[in-house]
């Protein structure tokens, strides 16, 4: 198990025992994609794919960093925290310079991380990442940080160190996740109600599409401008727009032809998006996982033609989805441009799904499928002490 080998490569590496281990989970999203930048609603959950921590402080002023799936460490002095050519080290990094930001001063110490997230296959790796760190400072500094104020400062440090104007969601589902419940976000209010999923009866697989395209970040902060040249448009009209979240289709309909043909589009897919996840998390309290399912094709279908972060492999892997028995909705998930596919598939056609849809993919497109079975989980936590023998 990870957790064992992180702690004994920790213990040849630093040559003492780790006072922490740590499990901070990836995510998965059902629906409610590029909503959360936009105050909207999204129903994430944790999974059972987590990055590991062992970290203990070591009475030094540096600070010792280990990738244990990359076998790279990287050090530096406390008092020389900055975005570094090392880009696995700036998301630990932009995690302790959100301590240091709220006056809180961290000594030197060792850590050594690494998982079984997928990365780049749009399971939030990175968020796993600041979300596990952030989570060991303030056990090992006691600062009693509650766990939205640590899901703002891995979001600021993805922000700041990784250059990507992220969302709040994978970093609120990496730390409030819960075990066999999705939770829906209103990423304004920041309230949030639990819905259980059963994963024995639904399954959810992910696809991974294997393409990981190098548009990402860029085109995600594109696509948050273009949200907000829309916000400023219908602001003139309707000063209590504040975001998309306030606007109606109605409103971006009478002003079309202000907005510009692709912010309108774009618009209109957050605000059709918003009414699908209020929709599903309805259909899902009801049991109805086939009308939930439709809302998920609808979504693809959005985030394809009129947000446009999809990619051929993702629309392939969709497409299949739908066509195959007892697959409930798939969607692509995350940003876009590559990463995997989510579906929910029932449970006595999912060896049949999966067996078909690799075969099929292999064919079209030529890339050999990768596909997970995912349980819903608790978010992160301290992981017992290991006894090793
Ligand atoms: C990435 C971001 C999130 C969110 C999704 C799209 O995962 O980190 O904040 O915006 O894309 O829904």
């Amino acid at each position: 198990m990870l957790p064992n080998l992180l702690h004994a490569a920790f213990q040849r590496q630093f040559h003492h025992t780790p006072t922490l281990l740590v499990r901070a989970p990836g995510r998965v999203n059902l629906i409610g994609e590029h909503t959360d930048y936009n105050a909207g609603f999204v129903l994430p959950a944790a999974i059972d794919k987590a990055i590991y921590f062992a970290i203990r402080l070591n009475n030094t002023s540096i600070i010792q960093l280990y990738s244990y799936d990359n076998h790279a460490l990287f050090t530096t002095p406390t008092t020389e925290v900055r975005p570094e050519s090392t880009l696995w080290a700036n998301y630990l990094l932009g995690v302790v310079a959100q301590f240091e930001k709220r006056g809180i001063s961290v000594p030197g110490f060792d850590c050594m991380f690494g998982g079984d997230v997928p990365i780049g296959a749009g399971l939030s790796s990175s968020a796993a990442v600041e979300c596990g760190l952030a989570f060991a400072l303030d056990a090992l500094l006691e600062t009693n940080l509650d766990r939205m104020t640590l899901a703002h400062m891995a979001q600021k440090a993805e922000h700041e160190f990784a250059g990507v104007q992220c969302g709040l969601m994978d970093q609120f589902a990496s730390l409030f996740g819960q075990d066999g419940q999705v939770v829906r976000l209103d990423c304004r209010s920041l309230e949030y109600e639990y819905f259980p999923f059963d994963t024995i009866t639904c399954h959810i697989v992910l696809c991974n599409s294997g393409v990981k395209h190098s548009l990402a970040s860029s085109e995600y902060n594109t696509r948050r401008l273009e949200c907000e040249q829309g916000v400023a448009v219908l602001q003139r009209h309707y000063p209590l727009v504040q975001s998309l979240r306030d606007a109606s289709l109605e409103q971006l309909q009478a002003h079309e032809a202000e907005l510009g043909e692709v912010v309108y589009r774009r618009c209109r897919y957050v605000v059709e998006e918003n009414i699908r996840v209020e929709a599903a998390c309805q259909q899902l309290a009801a049991g109805n996982l086939r009308a939930f399912g439709e809302q998920m094709y609808a979504s693809h279908a959005g985030l394809r033609d009129d947000y446009e972060v999809s990619c051929p492999e993702l629309d392939v892997l969709v497409r299949l989805a739908q066509a195959a028995p007892g697959v409930y909705g798939a969607r692509m998930m995350g940003g876009g441009f590559g990463g995997c596919t989510i579906n929910l598939v029932e449970v006595d056609h999912v060896d049949e799904f999966i067996r078909s849809i690799s075969a099929q993919y292999e064919r079209e497109v030529g890339i050999s499928l990768e596909t997970y079975q995912t349980t819903i989980v608790s978010g992160v936590g301290v992981l017992e002490p290991v006894v090793l023998q």
